[in-house]
């Protein structure tokens, strides 16, 4: 925990002016963070709405959330920590009789917690069982039971799942060699570790194609599976917007293109004035949007912080406003 407990000081949250710019925290506001990882966004939005704002955090991993406890002490009642998952933050804030909210934040992924604890399985740069879980408590999350680890993944799925899952969820060009080479392996063996899955994917891609490791695509894949995670955007995104007040800001970063993609269109069709088929000559819907776009491109790091942050430069800040 000493070692969590550095992690948390030392870790530097994502674009996280820009968020608080967006969320403008209010001294009488309440604000969610969906994924309030090791708390720095959560800092700093209590920072910005003292000296009564309130941050209602929620993560899926419960080690997370102890770090986050620890960091968020010294605003006392100001903060509460939620272990669950965004997509049914609904739920959560009603069994706590909150039913809205001024702002929303969800900062996508991993956190480097999650990244650089090596017995959680999320890295190939460390030698560990392959488990890859976000849900690692079981309090309001989906049991943890329920969700399978990579090492299930990887040794129970047929060849055709697993190429769904390369290219579907990491947008691997080599999915179907890659499936096959680990099914003829896990006839030999089970396949249980991190570093046992990059070998048989390196061995499978031609080499010297890419500046990436060539276990990188695969591991997100099975990690973006396995927790289910664009599933849960879309659930989330959904969710947040009906618990906002009128005004209250939904700031999303993703770091890949998956996410991303979902954030933009969802984003768009939220807004959107008019959801008549496309050769309708007359508006007949009468729909009115919900949010308003206040990124029409998405807000991305400078150079300072991609330079300081290494992780921040995949990262994308869309944010929408409830009408
Ligand atoms: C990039 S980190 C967040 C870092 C955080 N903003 C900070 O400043 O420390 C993403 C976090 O979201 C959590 N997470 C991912 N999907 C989630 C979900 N559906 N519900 C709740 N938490 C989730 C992960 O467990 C991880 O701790």
């Amino acid at each position: 925990m000493r070692t969590q407990k550095i992690m948390a000081i030392n870790h530097t949250p994502v674009l996280c002016e820009k968020v608080v710019d967006f969320l403008k925290p209010k001294s009488d506001g309440v604000y969610i963070d969906g994924t309030v990882g090791l708390g720095g966004h959560s800092t700093a939005i209590l920072k910005a709405s003292a000296p009564n704002g309130q941050v209602i955090g929620i993560d899926l991993d419960t080690d997370a959330l102890t770090v986050a406890k620890d960091r968020l002490k010294p605003f006392g009642e100001r903060s509460a920590l939620i272990n669950g998952n965004f997509a049914e933050m609904n739920v959560l804030l009603e069994n706590r009789a909150v039913h809205a909210v001024d702002g929303i934040l969800l900062d996508l992924g991993v956190s480097s917690l999650q990244l650089d604890t090596p017995h959680r399985g999320f890295s190939f740069n460390h030698t560990a069982p392959l488990d890859m879980r976000m849900n690692t408590g079981h309090e309001n999350a989906t049991p943890v039971e329920t969700t399978p680890t990579a090492r299930q993944v990887v040794n129970d799925s047929t060849v055709d799942v697993l190429v769904n899952i390369f290219k579907r969820y990491g947008e691997e060009r080599f999915a179907k060699r890659i499936a096959h080479r680990i099914v003829a392996a896990r006839e030999r063996e089970p396949i249980t570790t991190t570093t046992q899955l990059a070998d048989i994917v390196t061995r499978s891609v031609p080499k010297g194609r890419s500046k990436i490791h060539p276990a990188t695509r695969v591991f997100q894949a099975l990690r973006i599976y396995v927790n289910a995670e664009l599933e849960n955007l879309m659930a989330g995104l959904d969710v947040a917007v009906t618990l906002l007040n009128s005004n209250g800001c939904l700031c999303v970063i993703s770091f890949h293109s998956l996410e991303d993609r979902i954030v933009k269109r969802h984003f768009q069709t939220l807004a959107r004035t008019c959801i008549c088929p496309p050769k309708t000559p007359i508006c007949i819907c009468e729909h009115s949007p919900s949010v308003e776009i206040l990124t029409k491109r998405p807000v991305l790091p400078d150079a300072t912080e991609a330079h300081h942050n290494p992780r921040s430069r995949s990262a994308k800040l869309r944010v929408a406003r409830k009408l």
